[in-house]
């Protein structure tokens, strides 16, 4: 009686278990799929910046996402194309310009949290919005008249000190670069692999590419030509190789560093992100010929307030993205600007960079930034197609020169 009893409930446990396995691996399923559908709208100018920054920024990175949320296509839409009349155009799956933080996961959220709470640049926007709306035009204005891209100047202070003498270039960056018709933005996105771009990338005027984005080895898909390279400060901080690398012997440098929230550029020097005036100092020594510029701090908070004007909820108080970044300066450079691979293709990847071979969650998900935001506004302000982002990782902006505003 006891042993038959005794065999009874052991068969209800196992059959409790066995139930409990399986609702487990269904649950993991789910996630595998929302992560997917996630993953499409992240994948951009990854940079060791947003890494460092997000081990650092939060604890949370590694504990998995305990979603039940049904998957939201927020990344996704169907394309709004007007179809012919005789050919039924197709429609392409591209991302969403209206995007929100709402739609991702609660780790994720949790990670933005956290950044609100530091507000490490002590942001406190009082601008207009949030969620001001602007024509495509009137936006184009908005950012010419508002984001003032130029350089560290020999007359800024302490930059005109002896301390500084002879270090930044004499010549203003207008006369070096541009004015161009048709400029490039390169991201280091894994999904340039295997994209055979190169070409088409190469036929622009000018080519910008990001920190340390190789061409050598990777031209059918990127293209060989650098005419600009943006580099954030902790590169040429802490990498060894940036003072030896001949990767960085080619075009245009400049490095960007964020100061406090629309602090000038004395407060800045005494706190920078990374302090990388030395091995500037050291590289402009050995290179004296190349043309080398420090951005001015204050310009990503000044493209940051219009991203919060525009965006109908708070953004992370964290400065743009160096992609974002090195799309501004394109456009007050050039006539018309094709960005590849930030507004993700169809071959979007979880690989981080094309040219590494790591998988990094944190990313691809670059919660440092406000990349969903950027996203947005570029999509917002695309005059390309949606078949151009799917297919290409295209998408084309006017540049500020022949606006009329
Ligand atoms: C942009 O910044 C530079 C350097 O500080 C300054 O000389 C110039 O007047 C500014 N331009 C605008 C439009 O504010
Ligand atoms: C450097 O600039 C500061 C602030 O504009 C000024 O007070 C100072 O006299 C300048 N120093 C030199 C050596 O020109």
């Amino acid at each position: 009686m006891i042993h038959t009893s005794l065999r009874k409930k052991f068969s209800y446990c196992v059959l409790a278990f066995v139930l409990f396995a399986a609702i487990c691996v269904w649950k993991e399923r789910k996630k595998g799929s929302y992560y997917g559908s996630l993953k499409l709208q992240t994948n951009e100018f990854q940079e060791p910046k947003n890494l460092e920054k997000l081990t650092t920024g939060s604890g949370s990175q590694h504990v998995s996402s305990r979603s039940t949320q049904v998957p939201h296509q927020l990344s996704r839409t169907l394309s709004p194309r007007v179809p012919h009349k005789t050919k039924p155009q197709p429609t392409f799956q591209v991302w969403n310009k209206d995007s929100s933080s709402k739609n991702l996961v609660p780790r994720l959220q949790k990670i933005w949290k956290n950044y609100v709470r530091m507000n490490k640049y002590k942001v406190s926007y009082k601008g207009p919005g949030p969620g001001v709306k602007f024509s495509v035009d009137a936006l184009l204005c908005h950012l010419r008249d508002h984001v003032n891209v130029s350089m560290v100047d020999t007359t800024d202070y302490p930059f005109n000190t002896s301390e500084w003498e002879g270090y930044l270039p004499r010549e203003n960056i207008r006369t070096k670069a541009g004015p161009w018709r048709r400029c490039a933005v390169v991201s280091s996105a894994g999904s340039l692999k295997s994209s055979q771009l190169g070409q088409e990338i190469d036929d622009h005027d000018a080519v910008l590419r990001f920190n340390g984005a190789p061409t050598a080895n990777f031209q059918q898909d990127v293209g060989t030509k650098t005419t600009i390279r943006l580099m954030n400060s902790q590169l040429v901080t802490t990498e060894g190789r940036f003072l030896s690398d001949s990767l960085y012997n080619e075009g245009i440098l400049i490095v960007w560093d964020p100061s406090m929230y629309h602090a000038d550029i004395p407060k800045w020097y005494q706190n920078p992100d990374y302090s990388f005036f030395n091995n500037y100092k050291s590289y402009r020594k050995l290179h004296p010929n190349q043309p080398f510029y420090i951005l001015r701090p204050q310009m990503p908070w000044e493209l940051w307030d219009i991203l919060q004007e525009i965006s109908p909820e708070e953004i992370q108080p964290n400065p743009p993205s160096s992609g974002m970044l090195g799309i501004i300066i394109m456009m007050t450079l050039c006539d018309q600007v094709d960005i590849y691979e930030f507004l993700p293709s169809k071959r979007r990847t979880d690989v981080c960079y094309y040219h590494q071979k790591f998988f990094d969650m944190a990313c691809t998900m670059g919660a440092y930034h406000p990349l969903l935001f950027e996203k947005n506004m570029v999509k917002y302000l695309n005059e390309g197609t949606d078949e151009d982002i799917y297919l290409l990782g295209k998408a084309t902006l006017s540049g500020f020169r022949n606006l009329r505003c």
